[in-house]
């Protein structure tokens, strides 16, 4: 059971790498870059680019709630934990709640992003570059990926304290 265990740790943080990894580099790279091109075909890159990156970070979280489950449970939590007022108090407990609020906020604004602003964005951008739609949508677009790079920051520090507890 530890080798799976561990194997589930593994795959969890690889997870984690390639959203956050992937994320930070259309925000830092990709976007700027496309930014000081042509508009027209930075609409069509994007689309292509965002709707694979798409896949590849819902299948993160598909990932990360298995695995997730997983360590939570041969970290001996139970559902019934879930309703115990002193657990739910104790330091543990704030960060499992506090991990799970955070990412349940990610797949919100993930699904925002994703599946209505980002595809809206990026076919408003390819139809008219210029038009006040697409500078609408694209600061829209922009704004919610910003929002998810700052989550899976604050996600990453819970998890830390998650497994070695609150500095103070
Ligand atoms: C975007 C989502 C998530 C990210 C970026 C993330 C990231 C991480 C990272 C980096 C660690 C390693 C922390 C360390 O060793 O210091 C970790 C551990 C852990 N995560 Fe996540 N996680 C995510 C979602 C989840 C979810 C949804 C669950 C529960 C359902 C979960 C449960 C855990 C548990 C229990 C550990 C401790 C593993 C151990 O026992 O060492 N995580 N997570």
């Amino acid at each position: 059971m530890p080798a799976l265990y561990l194997l589930s740790v593994w795959i969890h943080i690889l997870a984690a790498m390639a959203w956050i990894g992937g994320m930070f580099f259309l925000v830092l790279v990709v976007v700027p870059w496309l930014r000081a091109g042509d508009r027209a075909l930075a609409g069509a890159f994007l689309r292509e680019t965002g709707e694979r990156f798409r896949s590849v970070g819902w299948t993160c979280f598909a990932i990360l709630v298995v695995t997730g489950t997983f360590n939570l449970y041969m970290r001996g939590v139970r559902l019934g934990d879930f309703v115990r007022p002193e657990w739910l108090a104790s330091p543990f407990g704030r960060s499992v709640l506090s991990k799970l609020g955070l990412f349940a906020l990610v797949l919100a604004v993930s699904a925002v992003h994703d599946f209505s602003v980002g595809p809206r964005a990026s076919v408003a951008i390819q139809r008219d570059p210029g038009s006040p739609e697409a500078e609408r949508l694209r600061r829209q677009a922009s704004l919610l990926g910003r929002g998810n790079a700052l989550l899976a920051l604050a996600i990453v520090a819970v998890a830390v304290t998650l497994v070695r507890g609150w500095p103070w």
